[in-house]
């Protein structure tokens, strides 16, 4: 396919299309536990245009917060990652670099994280730290990236604390996380995170744990720094009424891998991959009848030490094919030839690869074209 031999060449070459500010590409983390090995992610690729908002969905455990962890190189013990490339083209005229060649720990990673790639972490208050001020934390940042000059830097808190919407924000500056209520404290994350005006915000569920008046307040003000600063977002979120608020792509994980891939309109009104047709009719539609039930996908997320050969739904899928989705995995093929929509499913031309025989050859026995919708 024309399409997977571009992927190839530019996979061998390094390139990445210059609207594109950091890439993926065949992604693999494991954690080896005492239990077994985890493949947390296994082969994730995709990528984050310039200045756009790209959703990460899927159930837990598909490897969301993984995925932002290893982009920053911050996945924790005992995870490894394993294999992969993570490419960032600061501008559209800068060489793409991959993250992963610089040491995790070494001053190129250093600069990057923080400043030029920040996080909002899943967990605030695990990642705010108790014993210094709110201030303090986020000073940290501006005096290491952007100015050594203490009232300076303490000037720049206050201005970021107030774009950010918190009230009083010179008492906040001297406050300590637990003085703060849960809205106030997501706002802090986000100042902090914003202090240094990265290119790419990687935002971990940003707002699960707020009430709806403050998660919408949160998301507007995203939205509009987002557009203000020109950065993009990495929005991992389990909340499809989100993605239709905040996206402009959306890619669908199941067990460690992207299934689909699309823009956020795409994903709504023609979702291909049977998985993320079972997510969206997992959540509530208006004018649906208030009595007719909402649908479960059916099954459960796999033990995450089991291996699941061929298609990792499968076991779930209620469009399996026997003697195809249980022994070859998909491979990602695009959709009526546009690479900006890729699924990984073999009703889909292209999914399925080549048997090879004994002697080497191909046996082409793919499937036939058939419409996956619905
Ligand atoms: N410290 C760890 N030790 C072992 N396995 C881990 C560890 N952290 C994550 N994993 C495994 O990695 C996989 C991906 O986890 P991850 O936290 O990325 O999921 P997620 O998609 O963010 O889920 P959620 O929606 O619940 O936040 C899971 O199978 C999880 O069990
Ligand atoms: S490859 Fe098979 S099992 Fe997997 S999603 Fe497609 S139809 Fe279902
Ligand atoms: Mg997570």
């Amino acid at each position: 396919m024309a399409e997977t031999a571009d992927r190839a060449e530019s996979t061998r070459t390094g390139e990445v299309r210059s609207d594109i500010l950091l890439e993926v590409r065949d992604l693999h983390v494991h954690f080896h536990t005492q239990l077994g090995l985890v493949r947390a992610l296994n082969g994730v690729s995709f990528s984050i245009p310039r200045g756009k908002v790209l959703g990460v969905v899927g159930e837990s455990g598909c490897g969301k917060t993984i995925t932002g962890l290893a982009i920053m190189q911050l996945v924790p013990h005992p995870g490894r990652i394993v294999s992969g490339q993570v490419l960032f083209r600061e501008t559209p005229d800068s060489p793409p670099v991959d993250l992963l060649t610089y040491d995790r720990h070494g001053p190129e990673m250093r600069a990057i994280r923080g400043n030029k790639i920040s996080m909002i972490f899943q967990e605030p208050m695990t990642s705010l730290n108790p014993c210094y001020t709110i201030g303090d934390q986020i000073m940290e940042a501006i005096l290491l990236h952007q100015t050594p000059d203490r009232v300076e830097a303490r000037a720049r808190t206050i201005q970021i604390l107030r774009r950010v919407g918190m009230p009083n924000p010179e008492h906040v500056f001297s406050s300590f996380p637990h003085q703060l209520s849960g809205g106030m404290r997501q706002r802090a994350m986000i100042a902090m995170a914003l202090s240094c005006t990265p290119d790419l915000l990687i935002a971990d569920e940003p707002t699960t744990a707020l009430d709806v008046t403050t998660e919408a307040q949160i998301l507007d003000l995203m939205r509009e720094l987002q557009a203000e600063i020109g950065m993009s977002i990495m929005f991992v979120t389990h909340n499809l009424g989100v993605v239709a608020q905040m996206c402009d792509e959306v890619v669908v994980m199941y067990l460690g891998k992207v299934v689909e891939r699309a823009p956020v309109d795409d994903i709504f009104y023609a979702p291909r991959h049977p998985y993320t047709v079972a997510l969206l009719r997992s959540i509530p539609r208006l004018g649906s009848g208030r009595k007719e039930p909402l649908e479960v996908i059916q099954g459960s997320i796999p033990d995450p030490y089991a291996v699941v050969p061929g298609c990792p739904f499968h076991p779930r899928c209620p469009r399996f094919i026997t003697d195809l989705c249980d022994f070859i995995a998909p491979e990602e093929t695009v959709i009526d030839g546009s690479p900006q929509h890729t699924v990984r499913c073999h009703l889909y031309p292209g999914s399925t690869p080549p048997r090879v025989t004994v002697d080497g050859g191909a046996a082409a026995d793919a499937p036939t074209a058939v419409d996956g919708r619905g």
